[in-house]
């Protein structure tokens, strides 16, 4: 199965995406991920990204449509993906239907992670990763077991994105408004748009987001 997690900065698509994976073998294809690999590589397009990221706006269509083009294309996403953070304009999702038709792929459903836009900048703010495996945490509402320490590989060392403020966080809202916020109708149009409540805890949004999948 091909989906889509759909919903603004801090809707949790990062959080579920990798519990589906885990859980469904599915695989996560995040392009903020991808960029952040890119820039701390030093690549090209991780140059070219840098100051966009940073400043809350959208990196190029043309940019991402070529990473995750590469990315689709890779064997281990023949078992089923989810993509997380694309598409985010109206020529991404066109750009995404074409390489789908072009590798015989189909993309099943798209989940709209309905949320309260207030309550996103403290999700954002209070965010951090672990340095080592990348599992996700927050301050207030994912604490790991033992403070400090990873609860997935041990690690004592996390990060912090530094788009992860609440000035660039005004930015990035702005820009899924204009851009990203009308692919829901262009997905409500085809028919394969699904709701879940992005508000409540996160097992019961994930149990949401199974129960659209695959049943209970
Ligand atoms: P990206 O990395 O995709 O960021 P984003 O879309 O802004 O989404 P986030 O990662 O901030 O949020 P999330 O929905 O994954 O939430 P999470 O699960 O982490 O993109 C970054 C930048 O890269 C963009 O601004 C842009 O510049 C560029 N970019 C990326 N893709 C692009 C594209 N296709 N085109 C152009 N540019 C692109 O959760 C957030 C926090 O809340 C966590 O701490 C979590 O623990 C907590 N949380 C999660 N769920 C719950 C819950 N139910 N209750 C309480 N807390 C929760």
């Amino acid at each position: 199965m091909n989906i889509i997690l759909l919903g603004p900065p801090g809707a949790g698509k990062g959080t579920q995406a990798q519990r589906l994976q885990s859980d469904l073998s599915m695989v996560q294809l995040s392009t903020g991920d991808m960029l952040r690999a890119e820039m701390k590589s030093g690549s090209v397009l991780g140059e070219q990204a840098k100051g966009i990221v940073a400043s809350g706006k959208l990196v190029p269509d043309a940019l991402m449509v070529g990473l995750i083009e590469d990315r689709i294309a890779r064997p281990d996403c023949a078992g089923g993906f989810i993509l997380d953070g694309f598409p985010r304009t109206e020529a991404q999702a066109q750009a995404l239907d074409t390489m789908l038709e072009k590798t015989g792929k189909k993309l099943d459903m798209v989940i709209e992670m309905e949320v309260d836009e207030a309550a996103l900048t403290e999700r954002v703010v209070g965010r951090f990763t672990c340095a080592k495996c990348g599992t996700g945490y927050h301050e207030t509402f994912k604490r790991p077991k033992v403070d400090g320490i990873c609860d997935v590989c041990g690690s004592t060392e996390f990060t912090r994105r530094p788009d992860d403020n609440a000035e660039t966080m005004k930015t990035r809202m702005a820009a899924y408004r204009a851009q990203t916020e009308p692919l829901l109708p262009y997905y409500r149009g085809k028919g394969i748009l699904k709701k879940v409540d992005g508000m409540a805890a996160m097992d019961e949004v994930y149990r949401q987001i199974r129960a659209v999948l695959v049943g209970a």
